[in-house]
């Protein structure tokens, strides 16, 4: 009886001691070593990279370099030098009630740095990553997971120096060069196996529609290194892989712990929802909230 009593306060001490680990990780100004006021009116004093939009999530976002990031960006270069800053920010969008065709900011969702040291992230390649919620203060998960997450994903353009964005192109169209698209080098670099679906965990098992008896599954780093963040992240690529293979395509934690699954689904509204827009639908599921125990799911239209 006695047993009993310690083994359950000691369960119940390592309980407690994992929430406070992270509510300790949510909150902070700094995250490996950087904070976002330490950089000043970046929006302001930085160079514009590019913007981009997301129709699936209604986010918004904007790239900007500080100049040692932009001298070599602009340079086509690959080099940064240490000191080289990218930061990100995506605002969550919404009908402008006045204008309901066309989607206002309503207010910053989150920012995103890349700080170069090459001696103190040698690491991930020379790049300090953070990231920080709406408040400017850091979310609840492990940092060194959430670095790991954020590397495990830019490693895949190593010839762009670890850096996705190109500068956006306001040029005339005569001076416009052709560059291959984000989303295509994603496309063109992760790895995917076929796997059936009855090896896959009882819950995705339930997912998969039944017409489908095998899935597409991401191989490599980015199953080992993920948070909630990739989830989102990573549809775009998840949705490339389902028209080349006209199958599910999902990315799997390692330890089945979290799920982005992305299938072709007729049936969806999300195309009809937006005003009869000629295009392909799909259903999208990721893993939610606390342990990850709920599943989002998403009407997804890609225009055609
Ligand atoms: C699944 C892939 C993926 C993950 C995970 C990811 N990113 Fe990115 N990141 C991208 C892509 C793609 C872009 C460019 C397109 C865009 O901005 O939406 C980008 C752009 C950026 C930029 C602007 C500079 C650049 O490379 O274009 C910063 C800064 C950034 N990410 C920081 C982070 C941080 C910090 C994390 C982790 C908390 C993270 N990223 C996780 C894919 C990812």
């Amino acid at each position: 009886m006695k047993r009993a009593v310690i083994l359950f306060s000691v369960l119940v001490l390592l309980f407690v001691g994992a929430a406070e680990a992270q509510q300790q990780f949510k909150g902070q100004k700094r995250m490996n070593g950087y904070s976002l006021e330490q950089f000043g009116n970046f929006t302001k004093d930085w160079k514009l990279v590019t913007v981009r939009y997301r129709h699936d999530s209604n986010e918004m976002r904007f790239t900007f370099a500080n100049d040692a990031a932009w001298k070599t960006l602009a340079a086509g270069k690959t080099d940064y030098p240490d000191g080289a800053v990218f930061a990100k920010m995506g605002f969550i969008t919404e009908e402008d009630p006045a204008f309901p065709s066309s989607a206002v900011p309503s207010g910053a969702r989150r920012y995103q740095l890349m700080v170069k040291d090459s001696k103190k992230h040698a690491e991930t390649d020379g790049w300090g990553y953070a990231l920080f919620g709406a408040d400017g203060l850091t979310t609840d998960e492990d940092p060194v997971i959430k670095t790991q997450a954020c590397h495990a994903c830019h490693a895949i353009v190593p010839e762009r120096g670890y850096v996705f964005s190109k500068p956006m192109q306001l040029a005339m169209p005569a001076d416009i060069k052709a560059d291959a698209k984000v989303d295509e080098i994603l496309g063109a670099r992760l790895v995917y196996e076929t796997v059936d679906v009855a090896s896959l965990p009882e819950r995705l098992k339930n997912l998969v529609p039944a017409q489908f008896k095998q899935v597409r599954m991401l191989q490599g780093a980015l199953r080992k290194h993920l948070f909630a963040g990739t989830l989102d992240e990573i549809r775009p690529a998840l949705i490339l892989e389902v028209n080349a293979s006209k199958l599910p395509a999902l990315l799997l934690a390692e330890d089945g712990s979290m799920y982005s699954l992305v299938y072709p689904d007729p049936a969806a509204t999300a195309c009809k929802a937006k005003s009869g827009a000629a295009g392909v639908t799909y259903k999208a599921h990721h893993t939610v909230g606390e342990g990850m125990q709920g599943d989002r799911i998403i009407d997804y239209c890609q225009a055609q």
